[in-house]
C-alpha cells in the first residue's frame, strides 16, 4: 500500500503544533499501526530528518501507551483495541490518513503524538488503592467470600488500561469513564470498603482539579474505550459520591 500521513507536529508544549504531509510506499496490510509508523520514520531519520515522537510500550493493548487520534476516532477505526492492535488491512492503498494527538486541557501535548496524562496518575494517587494487613496477621483472600456477580463486575472495571480514549472523545474531555472504573474495582469487593468514603471523594475532587469536564451522557467514550469499560461505572461511582456525602 500506499500512503498519504497528515501528522500533527509539534516541537514542544509550547510551540504552534501544524500538520505535515508524509508519504510511505510499500506498507504491508499485515503491518501494525505503529510498525507503519517505525516505517515512517526510518525513512525520516535516513533522509535527516527529525523523527515523529509518539508513545508505546508493551504494543499489545496491556499498557494504554499507544495514545493516537487517527481519523478522528481514538484508536483509529476499529472497536475494541488499541492502536498497537490497528492493522493496516484497515486501510486501502492511497489513503490518506491523519493522526493527532489526544487532544484535551488536562492532556497538554508533549512533543507532535506524546501528551502528558501524568493527570490519571495524580487522580490514581488521590484513593486509586487499598490497605492492606501486612503485620503477619493477614486474611488469606479466598477465605473472603465474594459473589461470582460482583467478581466478574469488579474484573470487567479492572481492565481499563487508563489510555485516555474516553478523555480524548468525549466533548468536554470528561474523565468519568476512568473515574469511574477505578471507583468500581474497589467499591465491588469487601477489600475496597475501608476508604471507600475517601476514595471516592478524593479521586472526584483531584479529577476536576486537574481540569476534566463533566458527563453529558453522550456515550461515546463507553463506543471508542478499547476495554468495553461500560458507563454502568459512571452511574457507580456517582452512586458511591452520593453515599460518601451523606455519611
Ligand atoms: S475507560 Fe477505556 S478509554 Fe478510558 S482510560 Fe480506561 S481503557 Fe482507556
Ligand atoms: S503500546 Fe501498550 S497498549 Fe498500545
Amino acid at each position: 500500500m500506499n500512503l498519504t500521513l497528515k501528522i500533527w507536529r509539534q516541537k514542544d508544549s509550547n510551540a504552534k503544533g501544524q500538520m505535515v504531509d508524509y508519504k510511505v510506499t510499500d506498507i504491508s496490510e499485515h503491518m501494525s499501526f505503529l510498525e507503519m509508523m517505525d516505517v515512517l520514520n526510518e525513512q525520516l531519520v535516513n533522509s535527516g530528518d527529525e523523527p515523529v515522537a509518539f508513545d508505546h510500550d508493551c504494543r499489545e493493548g496491556i499498557c494504554g501507551m499507544c495514545s493516537m487520534y487517527i481519523n478522528g476516532e481514538a484508536h483509529g477505526p476499529d472497536r475494541g483495541i488499541t492502536t498497537c492492535q490497528l492493522h493496516m488491512r484497515m486501510f486501502k492503498d492511497g489513503d490518506t490518513i491523519t493522526i493527532e494527538p489526544f487532544r484535551a486541557k488536562a492532556f497538554p501535548v508533549i512533543k507532535d503524538l506524546v501528551v502528558d496524562r501524568m493527570a490519571f496518575e495524580r487522580i490514581q494517587q488521590a484513593g486509586g488503592y487499598i490497605s492492606v494487613n501486612t503485620s503477619g496477621n493477614t486474611q488469606d483472600a479466598n477465605g473472603i467470600p465474594i459473589s461470582k456477580h460482583a467478581a466478574d463486575e469488579a474484573m470487567d472495571a479492572a481492565t481499563c488500561i487508563g489510555c485516555g480514549a474516553c478523555v480524548a472523545t468525549c466533548k468536554n474531555s470528561s474523565a468519568m469513564l476512568f473515574v469511574g472504573a477505578k471507583v468500581s474495582q474497589y467499591a465491588l469487593l469487601p477489600q475496597g470498603q475501608i476508604e471507600a468514603v475517601d476514595r471516592v471523594k478524593n479521586m472526584v475532587a483531584q479529577m476536576d482539579a486537574e481540569g476534566f469536564g463533566n458527563c453529558t451522557n453522550t456515550g461515546a467514550c463507553e463506543i471508542e474505550c478499547p476495554k468495553g469499560i461500560s458507563l454502568e461505572n459512571i452511574a457507580r461511582m456517582n452512586r458511591e459520591l452520593m453515599k460518601a456525602h451523606l455519611k
